[in-house]
């Protein structure tokens, strides 16, 4: 059991025997304190119970102090207005250590209810750009996977790609004017992406073809033949060229259900919202309108115009007899819900889909589905300018450049640095390094905040980067490689003598507490921050507490936090979907 749970449960214990009822008691709160010097837990039950204990919440602390077992942990002392500061001693933090050392999970504990989790990312639209904000959910979407199966969530993930749009009308188009097939060969994805522009640039240019666009769409949605086959060699293209993009990223999906796969159940779906009255038709399309339940401020279905609440409903069938993008999704959380018997689904998407989603959480609260959804959105990723990312003619990035940006700014980086000799190393390396910078540099921000893609930054082995944590990795690592042999317990107690060395331990024993919380509010910052903080302990303790050179009980102990700091890196960056190198 972690430490910090231990500690709840000796708490919770406490206040009982304080005579706080027991349904409150088990909402005892403990947290990590950021200020060492205030011990290294925290908890403000005495400030939040005293009242229903009708004591003072010194009064209380103090009661619960005489009452709290913790001679075996450390000690308690209380703070301020009532806090309770626990204060772990180093014994304690040795003996938390060996159980680690034995434990392959390093401390995280398996969740009790483990939950069916449908989480929703990356999906790109096809022969559409794949753009940085498909980075975002790419990146946030695949650690949330991992994360989840750590933890013991039973987690599918789903590219829901974007197959059916109306971007088709356009690709047909151009594909039937000017394909270059050899070019579609060499690389789908910037064939597509060519005949898409091209298209949408005539359209801007002129309505007729603009229409004739629309025409091929119709086409293809009325199940025109040509037009079909068109669409399918596209999607399959397209897929073939995402999918050596995944692989480079390391991600991977259990399942592609793409717009289309819901194509058959749309009209199903507008017909049940129109015999449940939950949508109505309304100048030809047919909408969801408000169900009046909520207030207009945050009614997702209102927009305030020039002072007065209007409806904004979700058309869910054009007037053309088109189902669209919101159709599809009223389809995806039934197939999610009713097939799948999926708890959740969590959709990684853009903040501007905000009130998309919030939307058709409002659908399908008032149809019934017994589903927990989340919109887990993200800010925008902007350039040195502090305006969104763009390419220096003005377009959207495209992944793929970012990725050969990213992996010749490692090159670079570790030019005249590197220790491996041979050139396939290198680049092997510096692939590694190059997409494992622009993860961490993702991953490390909270995802609702923008920040600036900086190449140079990034690549950086000095800062809060990827290749700094690679770095300390291989620097444990190579410990075992002087000494000659891997880790092997010598059979003594550890003994944690140094602070730098009591430190590190703190960090490490923390690993398995801070992994769950990572969930609540799907942060991989928390995890990223923490392995950073993890790496300065490790180097602090390693430039004072020599290693090789020290012997008997300090030198089993010193090994012992090297090998697990290794350890906990190389598990911890590999929940944030990066690799590490066994040599730099
Ligand atoms: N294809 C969409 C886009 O690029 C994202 C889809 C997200 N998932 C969903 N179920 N709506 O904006």
């Amino acid at each position: 059991m972690t430490l910090l749970r231990v500690l709840q449960e000796r708490l919770r214990a406490a206040c009982i025997d304080c005579g706080i009822d027991e349904a409150d008691a088990g909402r005892t709160n403990l947290s990590h304190v950021a200020d060492l010097r205030f011990g290294d837990y925290q908890s403000n039950v005495a400030m939040v119970f005293s009242k229903s204990a009708k004591r003072s919440p010194r009064d209380l602390a103090e009661a619960l102090k005489a009452s709290i077992e913790v001679d075996d942990i450390g000690e308690v002392e209380i703070a301020g207005p009532g806090f309770l500061n626990f204060r772990v001693n180093s014994p304690a933090y040795a003996k938390r250590l060996s159980e680690l050392l034995d434990d392959e999970r390093l401390g995280v504990e398996q969740v009790e209810i483990p939950r069916r989790i449908i989480i929703d990312f990356s999906a790109p639209n096809v022969a559409k750009p794949m753009h940085v904000g498909h980075l975002r959910s790419t990146f946030i979407g695949d650690s949330l996977v991992r994360i989840g199966r750590f933890v013991g969530h039973d987690v599918v993930s789903d590219n829901h790609i974007g197959d059916w749009g109306t971007q088709f009308g356009m690709v047909i188009w151009a594909w039937k004017r000017s394909l270059d097939r050899e070019a579609l060969e060499d690389n789908p994805l910037n064939e597509l992406l060519r005949l898409y522009r091209a298209a949408s640039d005539k359209c801007g240019e002129a309505d007729e073809i603009r229409e004739e666009c629309r025409q091929e769409l119709v086409a293809l949605q009325q199940g025109d033949e040509e037009n079909l086959a068109i669409w399918r060699e596209c999607v399959s293209l397209s897929r073939e060229g995402l999918e050596v993009i995944y692989d480079r990223l390391g991600v991977s999906f259990d399942h592609w259900l793409g717009e289309s796969s819901y194509n058959e159940r749309l009209s199903d779906v507008v017909d049940d919202l129109l015999e449940k009255g939950l949508a109505r038709e309304s100048d030809g399309a047919v909408c969801v309108f408000s169900g009046g339940s909520e207030d207009p401020g945050v009614d997702p279905f209102k927009i305030q115009k020039d002072g007065e609440w209007e409806d904004k409903p979700m058309i869910v069938r054009k007037s053309d007899g088109a189902f669209n993008y919101a159709t599809t999704d009223i389809a995806t959380v039934d197939y999610r819900s009713e097939e799948l018997r999926a708890d959740a689904a969590w959709y990684v998407v853009d903040h501007r889909q905000g009130d998309h989603f919030r939307q058709l959480f409002s659908v399908a609260e008032r149809r019934g589905r017994r589903i927990d959804l989340e919109h887990i959105s993200f800010g925008t990723i902007l350039g040195k300018d502090g305006k969104p990312l763009k390419t220096r003619s003005g377009d959207l990035p495209l992944l793929s450049d970012l990725l050969d940006d990213a992996v010749q700014a490692a090159r670079q980086s570790s030019e005249g640095r590197s220790r491996l000799e041979r050139e396939e190393e290198r680049d092997a390396l510096a692939e590694l390094i190059g997409i494992s910078a622009i993860k961490f540099m993702e991953l490390s921000h909270h995802r609702t905040s923008d920040y600036i893609f900086d190449l140079d930054k990034m690549v950086s082995m000095e800062g809060d980067t990827a290749p700094y944590l690679q770095y300390s990795y291989v620097r444990c690592r190579s410990i075992f490689a002087k000494l000659g042999e891997d880790y092997v317990a010598d059979g003594n107690d550890l003994e944690l003598r140094d602070e730098r060395e009591v430190h590190l331990a703190r960090m490490l024993v923390r690993f398995g507490e801070m992994v769950p919380v990572v969930l609540e509010g799907f942060r991989p910052n928390l995890l990223a921050g923490y392995l950073l903080d993890l790496a300065r302990a490790y180097h602090s303790f390693f430039q004072s507490c020599p290693v090789l050179k020290s012997e008997g009980s300090v030198k089993n102990t010193r090994l012992a936090l090297c090998e697990l700091t290794a350890r906990v890196l190389r598990q911890g960056l590999r929940l944030l979907g990066i690799e590490v190198p066994e040599r730099m």
